[in-house]
C-alpha cells in the first residue's frame, strides 16, 4: 500500500534545511550585536540609550519576519499552538497525489461482460465450500458476496456434496473452495460427482491455497500438471493485461511494496492450460546489479484444456485488496457473465450541514474556492457531479468574520451546488412530539431558503443524526411531506449502522429511504494528523480499503460529510478526489452522479424487493434508542401473540385470556375489532407508531400484553416481520382437524354473505379445478391453504426456536379449556397461576364453555362462534383427509421433532380414516 502514499519526509527535508539556515543567521545576528555594542559605545550613556533602542528595533524587525516565516513554513507538527484557532496555512494539508500512468489510458468497453450462452445452464448462485463455519477466509468470502448481493450457499467441505441440479438446470454457476486442498482430497465418489456437474453445466471452480505450516517447494498440485511453492513473502503485484478474466479490474499499474502476509503460494507450470492472472516478486528479488528476476505467478487461470473444467486458483486469500476485485472478476468469468456486477456506479456526496460548525472550524472563502476547484476536477471524472449541500438556516453566519465571508461565498455560488433542507435549528425531529412545532421550525428553514434564493425543490432531505427516519417518527414523515414535499431521504441506520454492508433501503409513506455510506470523516475529523489511526489509515481506506470497496460493491452511493471536513485540512476534498482517481486507475467502473430523486428511482428499480420496510425493535439497538422519542417505550409491545389459524377457537382463547387479571390484550381496532392484523396486511405500512398505539403502557404497565390475529398463522411474510420486531415473543397456535377447519371457515364466510360461498356448495369449492372461475379458485385456496399446518409451522420455525412456540389442541380447548389455560400459563411463565375453575363453565344451551359472570350467569361467545350448520358430507371429509394426508404426516414428524409428546387425537383419526 505504499506506492501511492505521499512521502511526507521527503517534503519535509527542504524545509528543515531552510530552518537550519535561518537559525544560524539568527544566532550570528545576536552574537554580532553583543560584540558590537560594548566595545564602541559603552562610555557614552545618552548615545547608549539611543543605540540600545535602535538595536532593539533592529532585532524586532529581523525577528518578526523570521518568526512568521517559520510559522508559515515549519511543519506544524513541531509547533505547540492550538491548530483549530490558527489562521496560518497548514503545510500538512494533504493533496491528492494518486500517481497512475493508466488513469487516462483506454477503458474497457461497457459490453465486455463475459456473457456466453453457457450461462443459461445454471442459476446465478455460488456454492461455497468452507473449512468450518467459523473459518476466516470463508467469512470474508461470504461477506463479500453479501456486500455485492450475490446469492450463495455455504457448505462445510468434507461432508457430502449438496444437490447440484434442479430439473435440467445447475443450481450454482460457480463453486468456490476456501481451501483448494479440500477439493483435491475429496473422496472419489464426490469428486467425480462434482467434476461431472462442472463439465455438464459449464461451471467453473475458484480455489484458494491455504497457508500450510510446512513449506512446500515445487510440490505438485495433486493430479494437475502444476507445481506450488508456499510460505513466500512477496511484493510489487502486477496483472496480466491480456487475461480475459479482467473486467471490473483494470490492469496496467503495479501495487508497489510488500504484499500483506508472509504465506503466499506461487505457481509454476508448463502446460498450456495455465495462464497467470497476477504476478509478484519475492521480497528479496532484486539482484545486486539491480536486475529484476522473473515475476512469480500468484493467481493462475486454468483454461480447462487439461480436464475440461475452468478454474482460477489464488495463491493467497482476500487480505490483499486487489484479490477482492479479482475474485469478483473470476466469478463473472467462470459463470459466463451470470454473476457479473454492473460497471455503473452512481455517486453523491452530501455535506449535511453547510452552515453548522464551531467557530474556528468553519469554512473560509479560500476553502470555498478549493471546494469549487475540486468539484470541477471531479466533474471531469464523474459526469453530473455537484456537492449536495444541506442547510440549517439558523446557523448561517455563526463564525468569525472570515468564516462568515465563507458562508457568503457559498451563497454567491448557489447554482454551482445541489441543495437540500436540513433542520432549521439542527434539532433532531424525534424530540418533537408536536406536529405544529415541527412544521413551524421547518418553515423557518424554508423561509431562509426563499430569502437567500436557495432552491428547495429537490424533494430530498436528511435528518440530523438520522433521527426520525428509522426508527420512523411519523411526525417527521408528515411534516416533510407537508412542508417540503419530500420524496427521498437517506440513512445509515436501516436496519442498523453496522455492519455497513447490510444497510438497505425501504419506502415508507411514499418517501424513498436510501442507504447511506460513511467515508470515515466525521464532524470532528478535521486534521490529517488527528485522523484516527493516522494518515496511513485514511490512505489505506482510499487505496483499495474500505472506502474504495464501498464504491466498488454498491451501485448507488450517498456519502455523508460535514462542513468541517471542507475547511481546516479539507479532508473531504482530499479523500474523494483521491478515491475517484484510485478507482479510475484500478477499475473499469464508470462513475456518474445524479439528483437524489433519480438515484432513488434507480435504486428501487435495481432492488424492488427492498421496497417494503421491515420494522425492527428500537430497543434492541442503543443507537436507535437514542433517536427514538422518550414518549415511546418497548413496553408498548406485546409479550405473546396468538397467531391462529382462523376457525380453530382463537376468539374463545382470546376471551379466556382477557379474564386473566395479569394479562391484557390490545385496544380494539375500529376496523378489525379485537384483531390488529398488523404483520400480515397493509396495516404494516402504517408503521410501528401505529401498532404501538394499541398497547398503551400507562394503563397496562404491570400486565402481560398480547395480541391475537388469526390470519398471522399462514401469512408468508409474517414470521419474518414478527421476528424482526419481537424476536423474543412467545407464539401460541391452535390446531384442529384441517378438514373441519376448512368446513367451519366456509360456513363462516357464507354466513357473512360471500357471494361465491353462497353460490357454490362446500364440495364444489374444495373440488374446484384449475379451469374454474378465478374467484372460485381464490376462495378454494383461502379455504384450504391455512390447513397445510406443517408448511406454515416450518416457516415460523425458521425464525423462532420451538421453545417459543406453544401448540394448543383445539379439541381440548373446547372440551377442557381449564386444563388448556393452566398449561398455557405454565408456558408463559405467569405467576401466580390464575385458577379458571370458577370462571369457565360448560353451557348446555351453547354447547360450549362460557365465561361465568358474578359466579352465576354465563356469558358465551356470540352467534358467529359455535355456529349451527349441517355436518360435513362424508365425501368432502374423505376428500379432505386425502388432500391433507401428506401435510398431516409431515405435521406428526414436526410435532415429534419439537418435542410434543402426545399427537392430538384428531390428527391420528384424520390419518387413520384417510382413504389411501
Ligand atoms: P364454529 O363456529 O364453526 O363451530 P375462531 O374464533 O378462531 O374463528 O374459531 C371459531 C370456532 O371456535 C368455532 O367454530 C368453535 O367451534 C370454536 N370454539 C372453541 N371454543 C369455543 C367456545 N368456548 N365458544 C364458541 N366457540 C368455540
Amino acid at each position: 500500500m505504499t506506492n501511492f502514499k505521499m512521502n511526507i519526509d521527503k517534503l519535509r527535508l527542504p524545509l528543515l534545511g531552510k530552518e537550519a539556515t535561518i537559525k544560524r543567521k539568527k544566532n550570528c545576528m545576536t552574537q554580532c550585536l553583543r560584540n558590537w555594542i560594548p566595545t564602541r559605545l559603552f562610555p557614552h550613556r545618552i548615545s547608549n540609550l539611543k543605540i540600545l533602542i535602535l538595536a532593539v528595533l533592529i532585532v524586532v524587525l529581523i525577528i518578526i519576519p523570521i518568526y512568521y516565516y517559520r510559522l508559515s513554513q515549519f511543519d506544524l507538527k513541531y509547533i505547540n499552538i492550538n491548530y483549530s484557532m490558527s489562521s496560518f496555512h497548514r503545510s500538512t494539508r494533504p493533496t491528492p497525489n494518486i500517481r497512475c500512468s493508466m488513469i487516462n489510458g483506454p477503458r474497457l468497453p461497457q459490453n465486455h461482460d463475459h456473457k456466453t450462452e453457457a450461462r443459461l445452464r445454471s442459476d446465478p448462485k455460488v456454492l461455497v465450500f468452507v473449512e468450518t463455519m467459523y473459518s476466516k477466509l470463508g467469512k470474508d468470502i461470504a461477506e463479500l458476496l453479501v456486500h455485492t448481493r450475490i446469492k450463495y450457499k455455504i457448505e462445510v467441505a468434507g461432508k457430502s456434496v449438496p444437490v447440484l441440479t434442479s430439473l435440467d438446470k445447475g443450481k450454482y454457476g460457480v463453486i468456490v473452495f476456501e481451501n483448494l486442498n479440500k477439493y483435491l482430497q475429496m473422496d472419489k465418489w464426490n469428486r467425480e460427482l462434482l467434476d461431472k456437474y462442472c463439465r455438464e453445466y459449464f461451471v467453473g471452480i475458484i480455489g484458494f491455497i491455504n497457508p500450510s505450516e510446512e513449506t512446500l517447494v515445487g510440490a505438485e498440485l495433486k493430479g494437475f500438471p502444476i507445481f506450488i511453492h508456499t510460505n513466500i513473502q512477496l511484493k510489487d503485484a502486477a496483472l496480466n493485461a491480456a487475461s480475459q478474466i479482467l473486467r471490473l479490474t483494470r490492469p496496467g499499474e503495479t501495487v508497489w511494496g510488500p504484499l500483506p502476509g508472509d504465506d503466499w503460494t506461487i505457481f509454476q507450470a508448463n502446460h498450456s492450460t495455465y495462464e497467470p492472472l497476477e504476478w509478484a516478486h519475492k521480497i528479496d528479488d532484486y539482484g545486486h546489479e539491480g536486475l529484476m528476476k522473473t515475476p512469480l505467478t500468484t493467481i493462475v487461470q486454468d483454461h480447462g484444456l487439461f480436464d475440461n473444467i475452468q478454474r482460477v486458483i489464488f495463491g493467497s486469500g482476500l487480505k490483499f485488496w486487489l484479490h477482492r476485485l479479482l475474485f469478483l472478476d473470476s466469478l463473472s468469468y467462470l459463470s459466463h457473465g451470470q454473476l457479473s456486477l454492473s460497471l455503473e456506479r452512481k455517486f453523491l456526496i452530501d455535506i449535511d450541514d453547510i452552515f453548522v460548525g464551531d467557530k474556528g472550524t468553519r469554512i473560509k472563502p479560500e476553502d470555498v474556492s478549493a471546494m469549487l476547484s475540486t468539484q470541477r476536477r471531479i466533474q471531469n471524472m464523474v459526469p453530473g457531479f455537484k456537492f449536495n449541500l444541506g442547510f440549517s438556516g439558523k446557523y448561517y453566519q455563526h463564525g468569525n468574520p472570515d468564516e462568515d465571508k465563507g458562508d457568503d461565498l457559498i451563497l454567491e455560488n448557489i447554482d454551482e451546488f445541489r441543495w437540500f433542507s436540513h433542520m432549521w435549528n439542527h434539532q433532531q425531529p424525534h424530540l418533537y412530539d408536536n406536529l405544529t412545532q415541527l412544521i413551524d421550525d421547518m418553515n423557518l428553514n424554508k423561509n431562509f431558503a426563499k430569502e437567500k434564493g436557495i432552491p428547495f425543490d429537490s424533494g430530498y432531505s436528511v435528518s440530523p443524526h438520522h433521527s426520525g427516519v428509522y426508527p420512523a417518527h411519523e411526525l417527521l414523515y408528515t411534516a416533510w411531506k407537508r412542508v417540503w414535499n419530500i420524496r427521498v431521504t437517506s440513512t445509515e441506520e436501516y436496519p442498523h449502522l453496522r455492519p455497513a454492508r447490510l444497510r438497505r433501503g425501504f419506502i415508507h409513506r411514499n418517501i424513498m429511504v436510501l442507504p447511506r455510506q460513511t467515508c470515515g470523516l466525521f464532524t470532528h475529523t478535521i486534521y490529517i494528523d488527528k485522523y484516527p489511526g493516522g494518515r496511513d489509515k485514511l490512505d489505506e481506506s482510499i487505496q483499495g480499503g474500505e472506502l474504495f470497496q464501498t464504491i466498488v460493491y454498491n451501485p448507488i452511493n450517498i456519502f455523508m460529510t460535514h462542513m468541517s471536513n471542507y475547511g481546516n485540512d479539507r479532508l473531504a476534498l482530499y479523500t474523494f478526489e483521491s478515491v475517484i482517481k484510485f478507482l479510475q486507475c484500478w477499475t473499469n467502473i464508470k462513475l456518474s452522479s445524479d439528483t437524489p430523486l433519480q438515484l432513488a428511482e434507480s435504486y428501487f428499480k435495481l432492488y424492488p424487493e427492498e421496497t417494503d420496510p421491515i420494522w425492527g425493535n428500537p430497543c434492541d439497538d442503543p443507537k436507535h434508542q437514542k433517536i427514538w422519542s422518550k414518549n415511546k417505550s418497548c413496553d408498548s409491545l406485546p409479550k405473546f401473540l396468538v397467531i391462529g389459524p382462523q376457525k380453530t377457537g382463537t376468539t374463545a382463547l382470546y376471551t379466556f385470556l382477557s379474564i386473566h387479571p395479569s394479562i391484557a390484550s390490545n385496544l380494539p381496532s375500529t376496523e378489525t375489532f379485537e384483531e390488529i392484523q398488523f404483520f400480515n396486511a397493509n396495516n404494516y405500512y402504517k408503521g410501528l407508531d401505529w401498532y404501538m398505539n394499541f398497547f398503551p403502557v400507562d394503563v397496562n404497565s404491570s400486565r402481560y400484553m398480547f395480541e391475537k390475529s388469526a390470519t398471522y398463522f399462514d401469512g408468508d411474510l409474517v414470521p419474518k416481520r414478527v421476528h424482526a420486531l419481537l424476536p423474543h415473543t412467545k407464539l401460541v397456535t391452535i390446531l384442529i382437524s384441517p378438514a373441519k377447519r376448512a368446513y367451519s371457515w366456509y360456513q363462516h364466510i357464507k354466513a357473512h354473505g360471500d357471494t361465491i360461498a353462497n353460490n357454490y356448495s362446500f364440495h364444489q369449492v374444495i373440488t374446484a379445478g384449475d379451469t374454474a372461475p378465478k374467484p372460485l379458485r381464490e376462495l378454494r385456496n383461502r379455504c384450504l391453504n391455512p390447513g397445510k399446518y406443517s408448511q406454515h409451522l416450518e416457516r415460523w420455525l425458521t425464525y423462532f426456536p420451538p421453545q417459543q412456540l406453544h401448540i394448543i389442541d383445539g379439541e381440548i380447548l373446547k372440551s377442557n379449556p381449564i386444563e388448556v389455560m393452566d398449561e398455557l400459563q405454565k408456558f408463559l411463565k405467569i405467576t401466580p397461576q390464575f385458577n379458571y375453575t370458577g370462571h369457565l363453565r360448560y353451557d348446555e344451551k351453547k354447547k360450549f364453555y362460557c365465561q361465568v359472570l358474578n359466579g352465576e350467569r354465563t356469558k358465551c361467545l356470540g352467534k358467529s362462534k359455535g355456529r349451527h350448520y349441517p355436518p360435513m358430507e362424508e365425501k368432502s371429509l374423505k376428500l379432505l383427509q386425502r388432500y391433507y394426508l401428506s401435510h398431516n404426516t409431515a405435521l406428526v414428524k414436526l410435532l415429534k421433532r419439537i418435542g410434543m409428546r402426545n399427537v392430538p387425537q384428531w390428527l391420528q383419526d384424520d390419518l387413520t380414516d384417510s382413504p389411501t
